[in-house]
């Protein structure tokens, strides 16, 4: 028995020698899991490589980019929690403003095709000038942004390198960034290794009952392996949407008034608080909402409208667990420590 596990241990030592360290690993592009729907984003047009990736995750990373340099793209996206901002219900920008929406996730950008809550933005590579130029966010201009980043010599070297020469370009800015948002792919939560039959995939029975109680009640909406359909929907928050209109404030249609991006749940443990105003706090305040808080309104999902009447997904207090123990199964560790993401 002795001899037995110390041969193991051996063989443990062995298997851990990596004859490579991470350094020198060669850059690796996105990967597509096999879960996933094909992407939305067209990465023929903006190949990822590794000098593009570094010049994106420089500039996501500096404060260079907002008018009085006190605020970077990661200080309301935040790698330990899928570069989403925790603790703050809504974003807080530069001279300390407050936003009126959640910072949303960045992962899996590949997949979306409109973004913002209310899907304002049609173009991953267009998301960034909308936080440049946002006044509660960073309030610069591109045209200054440039001018900084023309007069830094390390700048010019990393856009030579990405780019092949050292100019640098409002197209090349946006997308370098969008190569970097292009790598932050998460699908390697115990869910995916489940679903793509992996070890590491084992889930706890409370799990898998939850499981099947999401796909009825709540895969209406958040559906495929990225957890959304990316559809605008009112899912009951509120019964005014005066202060924050959602869709109808880019399609100006009357029907779309209080609907908003239907959000994906992958590392939903970690990008609390909720919702595009960002007022519930904890996932068992998501459930309760959508059990007896659904409020009525004329657009008001029909999913959430029952047979007799009633408003909500009818769900009892060991439901309400499981669907909790299921959203947790969600949580890609490996991506939230990603070293390759992280300052
Ligand atoms: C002050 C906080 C703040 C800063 C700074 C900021 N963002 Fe955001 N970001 C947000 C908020 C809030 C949203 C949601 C906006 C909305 O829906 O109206 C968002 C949305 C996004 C989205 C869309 C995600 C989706 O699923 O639709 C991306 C991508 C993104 N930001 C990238 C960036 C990049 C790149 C930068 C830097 C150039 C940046 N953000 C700077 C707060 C911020
Ligand atoms: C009718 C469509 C619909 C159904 C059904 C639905 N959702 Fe949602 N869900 C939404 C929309 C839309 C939002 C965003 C609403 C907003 O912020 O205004 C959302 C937001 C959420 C959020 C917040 C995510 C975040 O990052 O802020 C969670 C968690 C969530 N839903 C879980 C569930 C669960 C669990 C169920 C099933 C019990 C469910 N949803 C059923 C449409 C739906």
């Amino acid at each position: 028995m002795k001899y037995t596990s110390a041969v193991l241990f051996l063989l443990a030592l062995v298997a851990c020698r990596d004859p490579q360290s991470p350094v020198d690993e060669p850059f690796e592009g996105p990967k597509m899991p096999a879960n996933f729907p094909a992407p939305a984003y067209n990465l023929s047009q903006n190949p990822v490589t590794e000098a593009g990736f570094n010049l994106g995750k420089k500039l996501f990373y500096d404060k260079i980019i907002s008018r009085d340099s006190t605020i970077s793209c990661a200080d309301c996206h935040i790698s330990y929690s899928a570069f989403s901002h925790p603790d703050h219900p809504t974003s807080h920008g530069i001279d300390n403003l407050f936003g009126r929406r959640n910072a949303l996730a960045v992962q899996n950008m590949l997949w979306g095709k409109e973004f913002f809550w209310d899907g304002g933005v049609p173009n991953l590579d267009l998301v960034p000038l909308n936080a440049i130029q946002s006044p509660v966010e960073m309030d610069n201009t591109p045209a200054e942004v440039l001018n900084r980043l023309k007069q830094n010599a390390e700048y010019k070297a990393m856009f030579k390198a990405a780019f092949g020469t050292e100019e640098v370009t409002t197209a090349r800015f946006l997308q370098s960034l969008s190569q970097f948002m292009a790598m932050l792919i998460s699908a390697n939560s115990p869910y995916d290794h489940y679903v793509r039959g992996e070890s590491g995939g084992e889930l706890s029975s409370d799990a898998l009952a939850g499981m099947t109680l999401f796909q009825t009640k709540c895969a209406g909406c958040h559906s495929t392996d990225l957890f959304t359909d990316n559809s605008f929907r009112n899912n009951g928050l509120l019964d005014d949407f005066t202060f924050d209109q959602g869709r109808y404030e880019v399609s100006q249609l009357p029907d779309d008034i209080g609907k908003f991006r239907v959000p994906s749940l992958r590392n939903v443990t970690a990008t609390a608080p909720y919702m595009h105003h960002g007022k519930l706090k904890t996932l068992e305040a998501v459930l309760d909402h959508y059990a007896s808080g659904v409020k009525e309104s004329a657009t008001l999902d029909p999913l959430l409208r029952q047979p007799d009447g009633s408003l909500g997904i009818p769900l009892n207090a060991t439901e309400k667990a499981q669907i909790i123990a299921f959203l947790k199964t969600l949580t890609d560790e490996q991506f939230l420590r990603d070293a390759r993401f992280a300052e």
